[in-house]
């Protein structure tokens, strides 16, 4: 961190959502490349914002395509990736801003550090594991790169040649591979944030 630098004091996030009238929370989508974490973003982000509620999605590809775009998955490269998007999904939150993440973050600790970033400042994060075998999004492998990771074009590919840790206490854990509709998982999300009261 540089030295001789000085944090100005922000409206508390309190404040802030009493006049905005709506709170901020995260919604940390992690699993396997093919799990479904992207579209199930994308129709969570159209419900909530059909209901008038601000809510913003950022998905792991996108954010490489910009912000991220110096990193690679190495494990420290995906570790500052999640480290950076932490960040940057805690200010979505701080400003009131429901933030939808949808990153593989295969690692506990990176997982671990993005909440207690948010906790530590009393800003809701809502971990929600879409879990699907292995074997399933290989069968799926939208974008080919499963192949191209078996066939070793693709080096440290999460599942085959780079580990996934599975969440051990998400919030929802959504097996999105058991018939269950996109509209489904949405919606499942959806509940337990007003069951929470967040929304
Ligand atoms: S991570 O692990 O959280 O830093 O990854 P993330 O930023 O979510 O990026 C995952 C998307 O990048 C593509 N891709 C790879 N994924 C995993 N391993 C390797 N080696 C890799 N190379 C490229 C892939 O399209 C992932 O998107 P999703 O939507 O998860 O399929």
């Amino acid at each position: 961190m540089a030295s001789n630098i000085t944090w100005h004091p922000n409206l508390s996030h309190e404040e802030r959502s009493a006049l905005r009238k709506q709170r901020g929370v995260t919604v940390w989508l992690t699993g396997l490349s093919a799990s479904g974490k992207s579209t199930i973003a994308c129709a969570l982000e159209q419900s909530l914002l059909a209901r008038g509620l601000n809510s913003y999605r950022l998905d792991g590809d996108n954010v490489r395509f910009g912000l991220n775009k110096d990193l690679g998955f190495s494990e420290h490269d995906r570790n500052e990736n999640i480290r950076r998007i932490s960040e940057v999904a805690k200010l979505f939150n701080d400003s009131c801003c429901i933030a939808l993440t949808s990153f593989i973050s295969p690692y506990r600790q990176d997982r671990r550090l993005a909440r207690e970033l948010h906790e530590k400042d009393n800003l809701p994060f809502v971990e929600v594991y879409v879990d699907v075998p292995v074997e399933v999004a290989e069968k799926r492998d939208p974008k080919g790169l499963y192949k191209k990771a078996r066939e070793g074009i693709i080096k440290e590919f999460t599942g085959i040649s780079a580990p996934y840790e599975e969440p051990e206490n998400a919030e929802i854990h959504l097996k999105n591979y058991e018939g269950t509709t996109v509209e489904e998982s949405a919606a499942q999300i959806i509940a337990y944030l007003e069951q929470k009261g967040f929304i």
